[in-house]
């Protein structure tokens, strides 16, 4: 029975300071085969998402790029929302949470927290930069961490002796901003009681809808005992102000989960339709929100909070996931395996990502591994060996010998039934978000119409001229099985089954159709659906990501922040001998180009004092080619050659800065000459 609730489906709002990875890729597709499972079965669905758009990381990035932070957030919500597209993401719209309805939305459930008693306020006491004349977050603090007294550590815990602390206990603290030395200083804040809604909480935990794991976490949290959340941010601040007064806004935390409504609101009005209808307390309607582990606090805590004190339903679910992991471990930077999803996108259709991701995905919160070699493997072992294969093994008789018209009747109708009577099991598993399950089955299932097609040998039959009939029906019994299964998988492989439905000449996303077989049908010449995959473009895309890190800087997270090192640890300590073969240089830059097709190389040619090196170096965003020739710049002379895609690199040179535009090498002319060691 399908549930006759409307559905509301949200993935979190990619937030406007960086560019999306393969890590938010897996909650996108996590959550887009989700809701086209949904609306497969027949519910009505809003699948919707958008920017999160605000905070001051947003403000103080726009302000180093000389733009407004409006403008900002509408150019990443652009690059967002076509990476988005690129992978078939099929969101309903896609809105940001700097607009008119997400603020209408804020302020309504922020005016009924404190109508019904749950905002409170306190003065509290926060660094603020004197300069830059505004309170720092944590994030922009650094000093001396006050128990093992490391120097340069950020303003809420230290990444060599992993204690946490208070950003004022910090000794020689600077602000990250200016530079200068912040003081403390006083401020009214706004807080919700998360208290008032322990009970409700609980409450809602036991309702059923949440994984294991969660109830798990949530009672660690009860057990802790709830604190209030600090809901406000002083001017200056991107975001929206609270309600009666002068210089204080909601914290962008408050405004992000909000944005999922302010979305419906915008979608509601556009459809003339009622947004109370979807999310009054007793709405016939079900909201269920994915996101990875890092956000659970905010979802399961905050969220239902502010929604309940507010009158507003609280979510039916909250489904969440674990990390990516690339090769087994972290992605990072500087493997060239923290890969943005436009990278991948240069390099790959989305189908065979979706597909790996869905293979691996289950129920539970456990981080899946991308294995670039055993998602090479599988994609071509399952989609193209697999899948595809049933049609190209059937089409081209059908075709040729049978005026591309399937026959009448199938030659195995019995296992076509054993195919349709798997619908049910294979629906169920999805819509469990068990998808590794659903995939097994279809893919065990795809073994047994190859291996029908094999016993039957429809290439030995066609020689025998009485068994004409025979491969008629069983080359139509294979393309028959084959629509069953990328009928199954077109939530997943979207292009593939839009090829597919093409080539089928009939629609390849409807559950209920392939109950009956196509028979007497036409259908169209077969066109490779998918094709092969190879190592050697992971291996260029891990060096186009390697591109990417030459030329990235700074991309904060949000908002835990651990520092730059939960990205990218450490590597192995090396021995002082390994460190001293490193030949450091001066070469002088003697030539610089632009290399076509690369966003963030500049080519140089460099003269070590009568040795010439060609170097490709990713300091484009700092230099045009023309400003650094006759500069000097240190390299690493004895660096092995190695093969970029646009030719041979042979050593690195090295620049130092924050990144963007402030990336610095030497001048000339100080008393460095070509060739000279670095000591
Ligand atoms: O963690 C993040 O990237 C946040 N931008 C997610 C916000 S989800 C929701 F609350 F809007
Ligand atoms: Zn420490």
């Amino acid at each position: 029975m399908t549930d006759s609730r409307k559905l509301f489906i949200t993935s979190a709002l990619p937030y406007a300071n960086g560019a999306l990875h393969l890590g938010h890729m897996l909650e996108h597709t996590q959550s887009d085969i989700w809701a086209r499972v949904n609306r497969a079965m027949g519910r009505q669905v809003r699948y919707l998402c958008a920017e999160d758009s605000h905070g001051a990381p947003i403000m103080l990035r726009a302000e180093k790029e000389g733009i407004s932070p409006e403008e900002f957030v509408a150019g990443t919500r652009k690059e967002h929302w076509e990476v988005l597209q690129g992978f078939n993401v099929s969101y309903d719209h896609y809105h940001t949470t700097h607009s008119p309805e997400n603020e209408f939305m804020v302020q309504r459930i922020y005016n009924k927290l404190k109508e019904n008693g749950h905002i409170d306020t306190k003065v509290v006491e926060q660094l603020f930069d004197p300069e830059k004349k505004m309170f720092l977050a944590d994030r922009f603090i650094k000093g001396e961490c006050p128990k093992c007294h490391q120097p340069d550590q950020y303003g809420d815990n230290c990444e060599h002796c992993a204690a946490t602390y208070n950003a004022t206990e910090v000794i020689n603290p600077r602000s990250t901003i200016s530079g200068a030395t912040p003081i403390i200083k006083e401020s009214l804040h706004y807080f919700v009681n998360l208290k008032n809604f322990e009970e409700m909480l609980k409450d809602w935990m036991n309702k059923g809808a949440l994984q294991d794991q969660v109830i798990n976490k949530l009672k660690e949290w009860f057990d802790m005992g709830l604190q209030s959340w600090d809901i406000s941010r002083d001017s200056p601040y991107f975001g929206f102000k609270i309600p009666d007064t002068e210089d204080k806004y909601f914290y962008v935390w408050l405004d992000a989960p909000v944005g999922y409504l302010g979305c419906l609101k915008y979608v509601c009005e556009q459809n003339g339709e009622d947004i109370e209808d979807w999310i009054a307390p007793d709405a016939d309607t079900q909201m269920v929100h994915f996101v990875g582990k890092d956000i659970l606090y905010f979802h399961s805590l905050f969220w239902p909070a502010m929604l309940h004190g507010s009158g507003i339903k609280v979510p039916d679910a909250v489904y969440v996931h674990g990390f990516v992991t690339v090769n087994g471990a972290k992605m990072s930077k500087s493997r060239g395996t923290f890969i943005n999803a436009s990278t991948y996108l240069k390099h790959f259709k989305p189908d065979y990502l979706r597909y790996y991701y869905a293979a691996k995905l289950s129920d539970k919160i456990v981080d899946l591994d991308l294995n670039l070699e055993d998602f090479v493997t599988k994609v071509n072992s399952d989609l193209v060996g697999k899948i595809v294969n049933i049609a190209s093994r059937c089409a081209g008789f059908i075709k040729k010998k049978f005026d591309g018209k399937l026959s009448a009747e199938l030659h195995n109708p019995e296992l076509y039934q054993t195919f349709i009577d798997s619908t049910q099991e294979i629906s169920d598993l999805f819509l469990a978000r068990k998808y590794s399950k659903a995939i097994k089955i279809i893919m065990t299932l795809a073994d047994s119409a190859n291996q029908y097609i094999s016993d039957m040998e429809p290439w030995q039959a066609i020689k025998d001229e009485n068994k004409q009939e025979e491969v008629h029906q069983v080359c139509s019994t294979g393309i028959n099985l084959f629509r069953v299964l990328i009928t199954w998988l077109s939530p997943v492989v979207t292009d593939t089954a839009a090829k597919a439905s093409e080539f089928l000449n009939t629609e390849v996303n409807n559950w209920d159709a392939i109950d009956s077989p196509l028979l007497s049908h036409e259908i169209n010449k077969f066109k490779p659906l998918i094709t092969r995959i190879e190592m050697a473009s992971v291996e260029a895309m891990i060096e186009d990501s390697k591109e990417d890190l030459m030329a990235i800087v700074d991309e904060p997270t949000y908002p835990q922040i651990t520092g730059p090192l939960a990205d990218d640890p450490i590597s192995d300590e090396i021995a002082f001998d390994d460190f001293a073969k490193i030949d450091l240089r001066i070469a002088k830059i003697v030539d610089a180009q632009h290399v076509k097709g690369a966003d963030k190389l500049l080519q140089l040619t460099l003269d070590l004092g009568g040795l010439t090196k060609n170097v490709f170096a990713g300091i484009k965003s700092a230099y045009s080619p023309e400003d650094l020739i006759g500069k000097n710049t240190v390299m690493v002379a004895n660096l092995a050659p190695r093969k970029m895609r646009f030719g041979l690199s042979e050593g690195m040179v090295l620049a130092a800065g924050p990144g963007g535009e402030d990336l610095y090498i030497l001048e000339p002319n100080q008393g460095a000459e070509p060739g000279m060691r670095v000591k």
